[in-house]
């Protein structure tokens, strides 16, 4: 009887530090909502079978969405005023395809399990389904985030890397989200799908330096070539693949781009350049599975920044909006 009752407080203790505060759990609906993955499978694949942008568009708005306020859907919310997340200047980039993925996947969750599911872990989820979709690997996603109550335009500015940072302004904005030089080297390789505007890196192709126009940096063949896609002046609604190679398949050929000078951004051939990176990115670039593995690990940190949990925030019950 004493040895049952005290494997029972056992037992207790261990769901009391289960469900402990600031813990995501991988089977948090498992009871309130069983199908939940099954339906953001179908949602996700649904809108990608209309359009293709769905992949990178999901996937950019999930990292966008936890380095500003962590993984809370703050970046999904519309102001009336045009003062959220969103409206920052580096909106014009996050195409609406991906708040449609997750607007539409919200809907349907809420039929079956209304009020329960946040709007943060369905982008959580849809972001690895979209990696899958591309061919890339599948992981499980840790669960119970709550949507957040703040979306400021004003609070986005420093918070995202730009284009043209070097590795060590790369390591802070990434260290400053608990990620390390090693997981910013693998989220980086998200860049494997996706589209960029010329103007992102229009310096590398036309204004480098005083003595030379081209960023000697890259592969003259690819800088032709980004030359003829980006002409001076052009229209800034064009967008080019990231990945010149393999651009709607999530691969290592990132970092086999990297390696031979063809990394669209400053941030991205530094990778590469820089000798403190260049070791994981030579890595990367051989060994596919040590690429997924870093990926999937880093993709389930970057999951975990600044979560809400518990009674902290709300579930949302339609993203682009706090319940009233
Ligand atoms: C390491 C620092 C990073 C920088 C400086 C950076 C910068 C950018 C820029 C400038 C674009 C082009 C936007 C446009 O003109 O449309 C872009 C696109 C993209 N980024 Fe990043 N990014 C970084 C890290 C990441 C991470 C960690 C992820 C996801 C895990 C990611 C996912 C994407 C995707 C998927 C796209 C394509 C979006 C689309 O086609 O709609 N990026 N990024
Ligand atoms: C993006 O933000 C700018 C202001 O920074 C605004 O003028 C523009 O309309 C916004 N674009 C979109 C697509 O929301
Ligand atoms: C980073 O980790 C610490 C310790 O676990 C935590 O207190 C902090 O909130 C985390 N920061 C972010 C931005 O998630």
């Amino acid at each position: 009887m004493e040895a049952l009752k005290r494997g029972l407080m056992l037992l207790l203790v261990f769901m009391v530090l289960q469900r402990g505060d600031g813990q995501l759990s991988e089977n948090f609906y498992r009871s309130t909502c069983p199908n939940l993955e099954f339906i953001v499978r179908q949602q996700v694949f649904t809108k990608f079978s209309q359009t293709f942008v769905t992949i990178p568009a999901t996937l950019r708005l999930f990292f966008h969405d936890c380095f500003v306020e962590g993984c809370d859907a703050s970046v999904m919310i519309s102001s009336p005023n045009g003062d959220a997340e969103k409206d920052a200047e580096d909106n014009l980039s996050l195409a609406g395809d991906g708040f449609d993925t997750v607007i539409k996947t919200k809907q349907a969750v809420e039929i079956l399990c209304p009020g329960i599911v946040s709007c943060a872990d369905i982008l959580a989820l849809a972001a690895r389904d979209v990696v899958v979709l591309a061919g890339g690997p599948s992981w499980e996603v840790e669960l119970g985030r709550r949507d957040g109550l703040r979306s400021q335009a004003s609070r986005v500015a420093g918070n995202l890397p730009d284009p043209e940072f070097n590795l060590a302004q790369l390591n802070t904005i990434f260290a400053r989200n608990n990620l390390t030089q090693f997981d910013m080297i693998a989220l980086s390789g998200a860049h494997t799908v996706g589209f960029s505007h010329c103007n992102r890196f229009t310096n590398r192709i036309h204004s480098f330096s005083s003595s030379s126009p081209v960023d000697p940096a890259l592969d003259p063949n690819y800088a032709q070539q980004l030359m003829q896609l980006c002409p001076r002046n052009v229209d800034p609604s064009i967008a080019i693949n990231m990945d010149p190679e393999t651009p709607r398949s999530f691969d290592n050929v990132y970092y086999q781009n990297l390696v031979s000078g063809k990394g669209l951004f400053t941030s991205d051939q530094v990778l590469f350049s820089d000798e403190a990176s260049q070791p994981t990115v030579s890595d990367f670039a051989r060994n596919t599975g040590n690429f997924n593995g870093a990926f999937i690990t880093s993709m389930r940190k970057l999951g975990r920044v600044g979560v809400k949990t518990g009674n902290e925030g709300q579930i949302r019950i339609d993203c682009t909006r706090f319940n009233s």
